[in-house]
């Protein structure tokens, strides 16, 4: 398969009915909805800072998306939902994903990309549900200061890349660390980003070498990895040959 997949995308807008900031404007949707674009299609303003001996790898994964121009009545929508809450905040336990816990149903998983924009506690700035669980859960919840460039979002995680990491989940990529806490032990199944002993937060400077991997050390400019919004800019081949693994198989149903 050659071809650009498109997905569509349903925004689930649910914040608490006494903090008007959390109601995000459209702007700030469309705004996360152009990132994306372009960090699945290696478009992004900012790949020329991936390291010379990394370029090689940059992918583009060939996947959009676009905001749902018909609801699953076949009715046109701006692909926004917005629900007021009395729930003050959310968190992993996926009650932001029912109307029934404060939060809003998805529309159906096999055939939209639900993300849901809320206020997360504990620091949380976004999770996935990876391929393969419960459809009523499927999708990604995003902080909404996490969540595109304009409106709440707030420095360090104000370049939409919260989003990016998260659909990298949803597409079945795992944590480029491997999440063995630092042991080296484990990977994340891909062969051409490097084993890393663990995450990486803010703005490393490169190379940082652990688990033996020098000498261009950690990748930990990959979405996949904790660093800063604007420390991360790429996918690899291997990567996006993963993304459409899943779409070639557990999410073929977005193949139309
Ligand atoms: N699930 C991760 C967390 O909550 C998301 C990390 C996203 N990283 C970023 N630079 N936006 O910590
Ligand atoms: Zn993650
Ligand atoms: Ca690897």
């Amino acid at each position: 398969r050659t071809e650009v997949v498109t997905i569509p995308v349903v925004v689930h807008v649910v914040h608490d009915r006494s903090v008007p900031e959390q109601d995000i404007g459209d702007e700030q949707i469309h705004s996360q909805v152009t990132v994306l674009n372009q960090d699945f299609r290696a478009a992004n303003p900012d790949v020329g800072k991936v390291p010379d001996p990394w370029r090689p790898l940059v992918a583009d994964a060939r996947i959009e998306f676009r905001l749902a121009t018909r609801d699953p009545n076949g009715n046109p929508t701006n692909g926004i939902i917005r629900i007021a809450t009395d729930v003050s905040d959310f968190s992993w336990d996926d009650a932001v994903k029912a109307n029934a816990t404060g939060g809003s149903d998805p529309w159906p998983s096999d055939q939209y990309l639900n993300v849901w924009v809320c206020l997360l506690r504990g620091g949380l700035l976004g999770y996935a549900q990876f391929p393969g669980g419960p459809p009523q859960t499927d999708g990604v919840v995003i902080l909404h200061s996490a969540f595109g460039t304009a409106g709440t979002a707030a420095p360090p995680f104000d370049g939409g890349r919260t989003a990016t990491h998260e659909i990298g989940h949803w597409l079945n990529l795992y944590h480029i660390w491997g999440d063995d806490d630092g042991a080296c032990t484990s990977d994340d199944k891909v062969d051409d980003t490097p084993n890393q002993a663990d995450s990486n937060q803010g703005t490393p400077r490169f190379p940082r070498i652990t688990c033996d991997n020098g000498p261009h050390g950690d990748m930990f400019m990959n979405y996949m990895d904790y660093t800063d919004d604007a420390a991360m800019f790429m996918f690899t081949r291997g990567q996006a040959t993963r993304m459409n693994a899943c779409l070639d198989g557990e999410r073929a149903s977005f193949l139309v």
